[in-house]
């Protein structure tokens, strides 16, 4: 088991796939990633959560984002089930799905909760930075599937806010106005964000999200 915080290197590691074996590292390259676990293949909300995942392919390639899934299943049931998940939602799984039969990477990323199951992964999210640093962990249970739209969400917070002096607000979405860090001073303000901005105290100032 290990602990993993924000702004750690994501644990490299080496799996089988159902793409075949993968180096984490390697395979994602200078891209940002996303690394979730589900409980367990042939389960319903698994089903629907990994045939989500296939559909926002286009959605994940404009951001730059690789994503990979893993359960403690074996090569032969990933292979199987996922005819299940194209057939049953109308799909193609387009991502590697890790077989973890040996645990190896769900105790390197803490992925078995053993008071909430001994053998089964939750559902967790690594979302991995292009510098390999994890920049948010979203654990769920077994019984709620992920809201993927509030992935996307933070992913746009998460690359807006490497590039700029600026912070999200609360149920931000990417369009909306944005804060500027407390760091700033009313002074730099002009030059960082020419588009203006609204104080509405020292320390809440808004302006319009700078890369739109
Ligand atoms: C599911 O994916 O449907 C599921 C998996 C484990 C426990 C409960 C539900």
């Amino acid at each position: 088991m290990s602990s993993i915080r924000l702004g750690d290197i994501a644990p490299d590691f080496t799996a089988q796939t159902s793409m075949g074996e993968i180096h984490f590292h390697e395979w994602l390259g200078n891209s940002w990633g996303i690394l979730f676990s589900h409980p367990a293949d042939y389960t319903p909300v698994c089903t629907t959560e990994l045939g989500t995942v296939a559909k926002y392919k286009t959605a994940f390639e404009k951001r730059d984002v690789k994503v990979i899934a893993l359960s403690v299943d074996g090569l032969v049931s990933h292979a199987d089930w996922i005819k299940d998940i194209n057939e049953t939602q109308h799909t193609t799984v387009n991502f590697p799905i890790i077989a973890d039969e040996d645990r190896k990477v769900s105790m390197l990323y803490d992925m078995i909760h053993p008071n909430a199951d001994d053998k089964m992964t939750v559902r967790s999210v690594f979302i991995i930075g292009s510098d390999k640093k994890v920049k948010l962990i979203i654990v769920y249970p077994a019984s709620t599937g992920r809201n993927f739209e509030e992935l996307l969400r933070v992913i746009d917070s998460l690359q807006l806010t490497a590039n700029y002096k600026v912070a999200t607000p609360a149920n931000w979405k990417d369009g909306e106005d944005v804060v500027i860090a407390p760091s700033i001073t009313d002074e730099q303000i002009p030059a960082m964000f020419p588009k203006g901005y609204t104080k509405i105290k020292p320390y809440l100032r808004l302006t319009p999200q700078p890369n739109k």
